[in-house]
C-alpha cells in the first residue's frame, strides 16, 4: 500500500464526500507540490472576475493558472472552463500541466472523459480547449486566454461573452508584444481588472546563478530583454503602425484583422 504524506492525508480527508470545507487554494497548491511565488499566491487567492497577468517569459503564468483551474474543478461541482491560446498546442500545454497536477492528487476521481483537449470529472466539472477561432456557443465559469498578446482581437471579442451568462471569470495571461492589441489595452487602459505584473526580479524561486544568467540575456538586445523579462510594452522601430493610429482606427469602428501582423 502506498504511504501518504501528512499533507496528502490532509488533502484526502478534505476531498472526501463528507468534507465540511474544501481545501484552501494554497493548501491545495502545496498538496500537489506547487509552492507559489508571491504574485502567484495573489492570483490564487483572488476572486476577481477579471484578471490580467503581465509576467516575464517562463515566470509561471500557465503553471499557476492550471493549478487554480484544477482547484476550482475539484472543489466546485459543474465548474466549466475553456482554455484558449494562440495555437491549439499552446493551450494543450496548459492542460498538460493541469493533468500532471491532477495525477498527483491522492484519491483523485476517475475522469469521465480525458483526452488532449478535454478533462471531465465525475462531479460534472469540465475543461475544454477551444481553437483560436471565435468561441461562440460556450458559457463557462472560467475563460483562460493564454499568450493573449498573440490572440487576434476578434477572437478576444468573441470570447468575452462566454463568461457573462454564468457570471464567470476571465483570466488573460501573456508577456507584452508592443503597444498594440487587447492585452496591451486591457493592462494599460481598462478598468475592472485585477492587474498582476511579475518581472524576472519578482520570481524569487530562481537561485542567484540563474538570476545572473537571466540578467546576461540583456546582451542579446536591450529592448527585447525589457519586453520579455521586464514586461514593458514598447513601441519599437519595428512597429509600423503607431499606437495612436491604431487607437484612432478602433474609435472609428475599423477592425484590425490581426494586430500581430503589424510587427
Ligand atoms: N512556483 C513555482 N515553483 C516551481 N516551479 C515553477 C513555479 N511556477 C512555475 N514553475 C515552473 O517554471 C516553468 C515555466 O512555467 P510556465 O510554463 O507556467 O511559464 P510561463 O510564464 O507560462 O512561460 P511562457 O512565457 O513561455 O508561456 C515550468 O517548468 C513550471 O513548472
Ligand atoms: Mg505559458
Amino acid at each position: 500500500m502506498v504511504e501518504l504524506s501528512p499533507q496528502e492525508l490532509v488533502l484526502r480527508d478534505l476531498l472526501r464526500a463528507e468534507r465540511v470545507k474544501p481545501p484552501s487554494v494554497l493548501e491545495f497548491a502545496r498538496s500537489v507540490g506547487f509552492e507559489p511565488e508571491e504574485w502567484q499566491a495573489q492570483l490564487l487567492q483572488s476572486d476577481a472576475q477579471q484578471v490580467v497577468l503581465n509576467c516575464h517569459r517562463g515566470a509561471g503564468k500557465s503553471a499557476v493558472v492550471s493549478i487554480l483551474a484544477l482547484h476550482r474543478m475539484v472543489t466546485r461541482p459543474n465548474y466549466e472552463i475553456l482554455v484558449l491560446s494562440r495555437t491549439d498546442k499552446q493551450a494543450m500545454e496548459l492542460v498538460y500541466n493541469l493533468k500532471r497536477a491532477f495525477n498527483r492528487l491522492p484519491n483523485r476521481p476517475e475522469p469521465t472523459k480525458e483526452n488532449d483537449h478535454e478533462l471531465y470529472l465525475p462531479n460534472g466539472s469540465r475543461l475544454t480547449v477551444v481553437p483560436c477561432t471565435e468561441p461562440r456557443g460556450y458559457h463557462v465559469d472560467m475563460m483562460i486566454e493564454d499568450e493573449a498578446s498573440y490572440v487576434p482581437h476578434e477572437v478576444y471579442m468573441a470570447a468575452r461573452p462566454t463568461v457573462i451568462a454564468k457570471r464567470g471569470r476571465y483570466l488573460m495571461l501573456s508577456t507584452p508584444k508592443g503597444k498594440v492589441g487587447h492585452f496591451y489595452d486591457v493592462f494599460e487602459n481598462q478598468k475592472g481588472w485585477l492587474k498582476i505584473k511579475a518581472t524576472w526580479r519578482d520570481s524569487k524561486r530562481f537561485p542567484p546563478e540563474e538570476l545572473a544568467r537571466i540578467e546576461g540575456e540583456r546582451a542579446y538586445g536591450d529592448e527585447w530583454f525589457r519586453q520579455e523579462y521586464e514586461c514593458e510594452f514598447l513601441q519599437t522601430s519595428g512597429q509600423i503602425i503607431a499606437e495612436t493610429s491604431i487607437m484612432a482606427a478602433r474609435t472609428d469602428g475599423i477592425v484590425l484583422d490581426d494586430v500581430s501582423d503589424v510587427w
